[in-house]
């Protein structure tokens, strides 16, 4: 059985509950807020005491790098070509988490070949036993790139918005990942929604569907945790223009406040399995 066989809680194990718990954030629509809620989900988890590193897995089309104004010298392009080791990538955030940016030059790295997977395996590999919480910040789409990334994870987050298109790309991903994952549970995030409860309501439809033409293959049912839903805020946009973490630069927010809530409920490990 390889890793990504594993269920969380059997991955955890396995790792003898050292290793960082490995949170991929995907949604198969683009543009519905992953990047924006791996850096903040970061500096919640950061905030709550832990050693949290974001590392861009959308590789070829890194943006974290401008959300988080940070300028790096070194990616993990550099990395992956032997130029320089693995330290000399990881930066330091201002949420007071550690990240590693794919640098643009990865777009040769956008196709999944034996060596990129490697690559990939050997970086993560290397990083599991020094942060409690490693978060995988995907590209848009399932591609084999994004799907590879998501199979290195413990643990799945699915953001969707209450968008018809996204919530349809949603379904696509969660199916993906149910049948060729064997994912059981996935964690759900509804991002950009009109009033608090949305979520649910959004989170129940998503579920019915599932419930009706989802299984594993071994006909297992799909579980979809909502962790919570995020407000469309304008605040979200002010940070981005200034180029700082929505987190850090308006905690007060709505959205900042709904977003440490879902720190809060995917550090409670008793809803993990
Ligand atoms: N809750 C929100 N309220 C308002 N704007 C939001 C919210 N969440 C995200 N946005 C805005 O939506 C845009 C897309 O967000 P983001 O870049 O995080 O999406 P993404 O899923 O990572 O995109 P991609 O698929 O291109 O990687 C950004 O401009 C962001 O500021
Ligand atoms: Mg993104």
């Amino acid at each position: 059985m390889n890793e990504a066989m594993k269920t969380p809680s059997e991955a955890r194990a396995a790792s003898g509950g050292k290793n960082a718990w490995v949170l991929a954030v995907t949604s198969g629509k683009g543009g519905v807020g992953k990047t924006f809620v791996s850096a903040n989900l970061a500096a919640g988890l950061a905030k709550r005491g832990h050693r949290v590193l974001v590392l861009d897995a959308d590789l070829g089309l890194a943006n974290l790098d401008v959300v988080l104004n940070l300028f790096p010298k070194i990616t993990l392009h550099d990395v992956f070509t032997g130029k320089a080791q693995l330290e000399e990538a990881i930066l330091v955030a201002p949420g007071g988490f550690s990240v590693l940016l794919a640098g643009s030059g990865l777009v040769e790295y956008s196709r999944l070949t034996p060596e990129v997977r490697d690559k990939f395996q050997a970086v993560l590999a290397t990083l599991v036993p020094r942060y409690d919480y490693v978060v995988l910040d995907t590209g848009a789409g399932i591609s084999d790139v994004v799907l590879y990334a998501v199979s290195l994870a413990d643990e799945v987050l699915v953001v969707a918005t209450p968008e018809p298109t996204s919530m349809t790309d949603a379904y696509a991903t969660i199916k993906v990942l149910a049948t060729q994952q064997r994912r059981r549970t996935l964690r759900l995030v509804v991002n950009q929604v009109a009033k608090p409860g949305d979520g649910k309501i959004i989170a129940q439809q998503l579920q019915n569907v599932v419930d009706r033409f989802v299984s594993t293959p071994q006909g297992e049912s799909v579980r979809l945790s909502l962790l919570g839903d995020i407000p469309s805020d304008p605040s979200v946009r002010e940070a981005v223009q200034r180029r700082q973490l929505l987190l850090e630069s308006l905690p007060g927010s709505a959205a900042a406040r709904a977003i440490q809530a879902v720190a809060a409920r995917v550090d409670t490990p008793d809803e993990r399995g």
